[in-house]
């Protein structure tokens, strides 16, 4: 059956906080080195938000810019769907908090908790509600603010993350093009904290004297199991969407996968036979943002040219849960 009615990302933008943290600056907290972090990662430095500013500050920035140019009004905005694993608060949602600050007095707002995925659950759920009929303008945010939960004397996890926040206009068009196809996908099987999460703060395990000693309000992770897992997780992600759309990865114009290690990455793009040129790479400059990596990824390489009208995108992530998706997008 044709589809007439499509979701299309009309407008994007991103903001990253100013105050950078180099590999050599982190040398002076942890043991480690700018050579072992840049050959293990790709990570060369990362931003970091002031104290004073909270995930929804980088979020409203970033949802300003997708709503300028989108040319559209914050008014026109009839949902609001920010990923993050760093709320402001647990409640208030971010989304209302994003609401707030943008004027959308017209949204419903609500947070997604699907972590490094985040963003794309958003795009997924926003194109089966304009594909649905019942929305016509949803605005998309992923967003964070690692700094406070990041162990800064740890030096596995704190060398990986950064700040930063990407937002997408996602909207209603009768022409064939826009979201063709997505995917979204979680195994429960590995929530484990251990694996990648925080432990206390939750209902779980509140957070006491006891557990701030033992650093479990900051994020655990088993970075050797995880790296396997998103190897193997988002070349399957990416190609079930290729073939829902039967699109050859040949056509594809450029690929976005999660900016969590430049090692992820090249593995990513040569399982799918992605030429290295065709990938698009900005985690030496700003590490891990977790929800955020894709969509300031997208909005960076819009601005660069490197993703054009017309283009074929494939974004693809993963994340703690553990979480999974694809997009199959064309600009
Ligand atoms: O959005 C998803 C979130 N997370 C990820 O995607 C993380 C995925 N995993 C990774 O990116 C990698 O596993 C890491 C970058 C975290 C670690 O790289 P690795 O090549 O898997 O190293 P490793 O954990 O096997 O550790 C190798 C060595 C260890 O020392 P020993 O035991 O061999 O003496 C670590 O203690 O490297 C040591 N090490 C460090 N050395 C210097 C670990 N972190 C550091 C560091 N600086 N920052």
């Amino acid at each position: 059956m044709t589809q007439l009615r499509h979701a299309t990302i009309t407008g994007t933008g991103s903001y990253l906080p100013e105050r950078v943290i180099t590999n050599f600056d982190l040398e002076k907290l942890v043991n480690t080195s700018d050579e072992w972090i840049r050959q293990r990662t790709g990570i060369r430095e990362r931003r970091i938000a002031e104290d004073n500013v909270a995930t929804s500050d980088l979020c409203v920035r970033a949802a300003r810019w997708a709503i300028k140019n989108a040319h559209i009004n914050p008014l026109d905005i009839q949902m609001i769907l920010v990923a993050t694993v760093t709320p402001d608060t647990f409640f208030p949602s971010t989304a209302c908090y994003v609401q707030k600050g943008i004027g959308a007095k017209n949204a419903s707002a609500m947070d997604i908790s699907a972590a490094c995925a985040g963003f794309l659950y958003g795009l997924d759920l926003a194109d089966g509600l304009i594909r649905s009929g019942r929305y016509d303008t949803i605005l998309v945010v992923g967003g964070e603010i690692f700094n406070n939960i990041v162990d800064w004397n740890d030096r596995g996890t704190c060398v990986l993350f950064g700040d930063g926040a990407g937002a997408a206009i996602v909207q209603a068009t009768d022409e064939p093009k826009g979201i063709l196809a997505s995917y979204i996908g979680s195994d429960g099987d590995y929530a484990d904290i251990d694996l990648l999460g925080i432990p206390a703060g939750g209902s779980r395990m509140p957070v006491t004297q006891e557990a701030i000693d033992q650093k479990l309000d900051k994020i655990q992770m088993n970075g050797r199991e995880v790296f396997k897992l998103g190897v193997r997780l988002m070349p399957e992600a990416a190609q079930r969407v290729l073939r829902e759309a039967n699109v050859s990865i040949e056509d594809i114009d450029l690929l976005i996968p999660h900016q969590a290690n430049l090692r992820i990455i090249e593995a990513v793009g040569d399982r799918l036979g992605v030429p290295r040129e065709k990938v698009y790479i900005n985690v030496d400059k700003y590490g891990n943002t977790s929800a955020a990596t894709v969509i300031i990824a997208l909005d960076e390489a819009i601005r660069e040219g490197r993703a054009k009208p017309g283009d074929l995108l494939l974004l693809v992530t993963f994340g703690a849960g553990l979480t999974w998706g694809s997009t199959l997008l064309q600009l």
